[in-house]
């Protein structure tokens, strides 16, 4: 058992502090959002993640899992001062693409001038190669009087939606620092998992997030440009990924052509890496490409409904008068999180071209009506339907897998779906009378 504090109650954070105090450590988790703080202390949570609130509830009754807004509560707590420090604070992306650091630097900061005691600084965030080290400098620059402390790179590589899960299932660990003790202390946290852990030092350790997830993002943009070909030559996508994924040096994962990566990381995070190369004189072509396709995915969707029910000709405003219907508003399925979501990208498109929106989302909808204008958000996704010129599938969520197409069919003005996940059997779709599009699925 550690006492141990976590900084920023997000995503990652929470879900790391949950489940570190699952594990049998004392936890305490701080943040700088009172309201998040308030509810969190009545067990309401900030994020909609599956299986979380269980687990933070039965924490929090058993003594092992508190919130604060008091950083000297989280830090120096008389009933056990803090071992260890993770900071889960946000980095958004900057003007420049550049990871905005301001949130790392005011934790830091936060941190130097309430420690007493010699801690462990763990940073949890994806933050640039070499913040590592700045870290350091901050601290030591910032503290009253001189306390021993360490830092140590340990990004975090959950998935929304099944956060919990990978975090107790990890493929590997990684942690990088030059201080071979704080690691080791840090791996004996994780020991329970029976992970591979990986110790190295910080910059690599840093630069092992980024790869990850830009290898990731391309996998996507590279399945979205087959997908592109395949449209023009006939092949299906599916089938192809299929094919491709039998390969074990290739793999089936992440082969999902579709809408393009959204989400709070991808798109930072590859823009941050080729941010970084740029500013190093390097030339990041291959992230460029990842990132064009990736865009133009969006794009493509609303290309195939303007084609399908736009005006012909010269219109500027090539959906006015239509009604598109969006199923979906999360950037993925299990998630109630809609930063950089492309079912909003394409929304704001259609209404760009004059079109009118309706949507529903299981989950998203309060997050969405926070950042939507003129939408109508509707109880299910036959409210959607009704009256609909086409329907967007646009998130993948499993409720709908099984909708009533004949009903849909009926209720719509315009039978027409344009698949953004592939979610439908293009067959099937057709025997029951659908003009059906999906992506990279020939026609
Ligand atoms: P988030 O926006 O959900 O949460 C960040 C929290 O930090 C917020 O509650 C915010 O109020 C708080 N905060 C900001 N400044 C603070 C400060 N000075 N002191 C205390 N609290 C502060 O962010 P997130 O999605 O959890 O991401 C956190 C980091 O982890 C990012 O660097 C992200 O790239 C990385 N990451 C995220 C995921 C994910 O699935 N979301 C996965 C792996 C890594
Ligand atoms: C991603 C990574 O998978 C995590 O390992 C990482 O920790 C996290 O980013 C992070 O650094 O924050 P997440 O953003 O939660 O996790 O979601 P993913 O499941 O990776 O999906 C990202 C986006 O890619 C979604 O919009 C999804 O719909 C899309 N996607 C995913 C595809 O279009 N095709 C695929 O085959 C897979």
């Amino acid at each position: 058992m550690k006492n141990i504090a976590v900084i920023g109650v997000g995503y990652v954070g929470l879900v790391t502090g949950t489940c570190f105090a699952d594990l049998g450590n004392r936890v305490t988790c701080v943040d700088v959002n009172e309201e998040r703080i308030a509810n969190l202390k009545q067990g309401i949570l900030p994020i909609y993640e599956p299986g979380l609130e269980e687990m933070v509830r039965r924490n929090m009754a058993a003594g092992r899992l508190s919130f604060t807004t008091s950083y000297a509560e989280a830090l120096n707590c008389p009933e056990g001062s803090a071992e260890l420090v993770f900071i889960a604070v946000n980095t958004p992306a900057g003007v420049d693409g550049e990871a905005e650091l301001r949130y790392v630097r005011a934790a830091a900061e936060t941190i130097a001038q309430t420690m007493d005691h010699p801690l462990i600084i763990v940073n949890k965030s994806t933050v640039p190669v070499g913040t590592g080290d700045w870290v350091a400098d901050i601290v030591k620059n910032k503290q009253p009087k001189p306390i021993p402390f360490s830092v140590v790179s340990n990004p975090e590589f959950l998935r929304e939606g099944s956060a919990i899960s990978d975090f107790m299932n990890p493929d590997r660990i990684v942690l990088g620092s030059l201080d071979e003790e704080a690691a080791q202390k840090v791996a004996q946290l994780y020991l329970p998992l029976r992970g591979p852990i990986m110790i190295t030092d910080l910059r690599t350790a840093e630069m092992i997030k980024y790869a990850s997830n830009a290898f990731l993002a391309t996998k996507i943009s590279f399945i979205n440009e087959i997908a592109n070909i395949c449209e023009a030559l006939g092949a299906d996508v599916k089938e192809v990924a299929a094919g491709m994924g039998y390969d074990k040096r290739i793999g089936r994962a992440f082969l999902d052509a579709g809408l393009g990566y959204g989400g709070s990381c991808f798109p930072k995070d590859v823009k941050a890496l080729a941010h970084m190369a740029n500013v190093q004189g390097k030339h990041p072509q291959l992230l460029e490409a990842v990132m064009q396709i990736n865009a133009d995915a969006r794009r493509s969707i609303v290309a195939k409904v303007r084609a399908l029910v736009g005006n012909n000709g010269a219109h500027l405003n090539r959906l006015e008068g239509r009604t598109i219907g969006v199923l979906g508003l999360a950037f993925k399925a299990n998630t109630d999180d809609i930063r950089e979501s492309q079912p909003i990208d394409i929304i704001r498109m259609v209404q760009a071209d004059g079109g009118m929106v309706k949507a529903y989302d299981p989950v998203a909808m309060p997050n969405a009506a926070k950042v939507l204008q003129n939408v109508k958000l509707c109880e299910d996704a036959y409210e959607v339907a009704e009256g609909s010129d086409a329907l967007i599938l646009a998130t993948e969520w499993n409720e709908f897998k099984n909708l009533d197409l004949v009903r849909i069919k009926r209720m719509m003005k315009q039978p027409v779906i344009v698949d953004g996940r592939n979610l439908y059997d293009p067959s099937v779709m057709r025997e029951l009378g659908f003009i059906y599009r999906g992506v990279g699925r020939g026609y």
